[in-house]
């Protein structure tokens, strides 16, 4: 089956808890169930990390198998400061859409950079949890 991976960084093990006026009730795990009963044709798996290298080399190791066809990246904070990230983005094969829950740009201005943007294939942001069932129309659409 044709595999889809969302990575998730910084703080976003906390989904649910973590200041849910900006980031909604829902936990990642219950939410993925969501995704995953949706896109029952595809394999979507899962990888969260608190720590940037970990999601370098998670994209180094993913990002050249053909069987990927996309990966769905909310980098949190690394977002704004990560050109490490965003190195690793423009290293690798598989497509990568930058994702965001909250519309960073109707936040603080720190937000409003992105270090990844334009070495993703594009950006969805604001829509809450469904930012992520975007990006995999995007990427099944592509
Ligand atoms: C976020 C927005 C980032 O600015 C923030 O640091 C996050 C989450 C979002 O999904 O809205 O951790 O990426």
């Amino acid at each position: 089956m044709t595999r889809i991976l969302i990575i998730n960084g910084p703080n976003l093990n906390l989904l649910g808890v973590r200041e849910p006026g900006i980031y909604g009730n829902s936990s990642m795990e219950t939410y993925l169930e969501t995704l995953r009963s949706r896109y029952s044709n595809y394999t979507i798996e899962y990888f969260q990390s608190n720590h940037e290298g970990e999601i370098i080399d998670k994209l180094h190791s993913e990002g050249f198998d053909e069987g990927l066809k996309g990966i769905v990246l909310n980098a949190g904070a690394y977002t704004h400061t990560s050109l490490a990230i965003a190195d690793a983005i423009s290293a690798i094969n598989v497509p990568v859409i930058e994702v965001h829950i909250s519309n960073v740009h109707a936040r603080e201005e720190v937000r409003h950079r992105s270090m990844i943007s334009g070495v993703c294939c594009g950006v969805i942001a604001g829509f809450g949890m469904d930012s992520y069932r975007l990006a995999i129309e995007a990427i099944k659409a592509r």
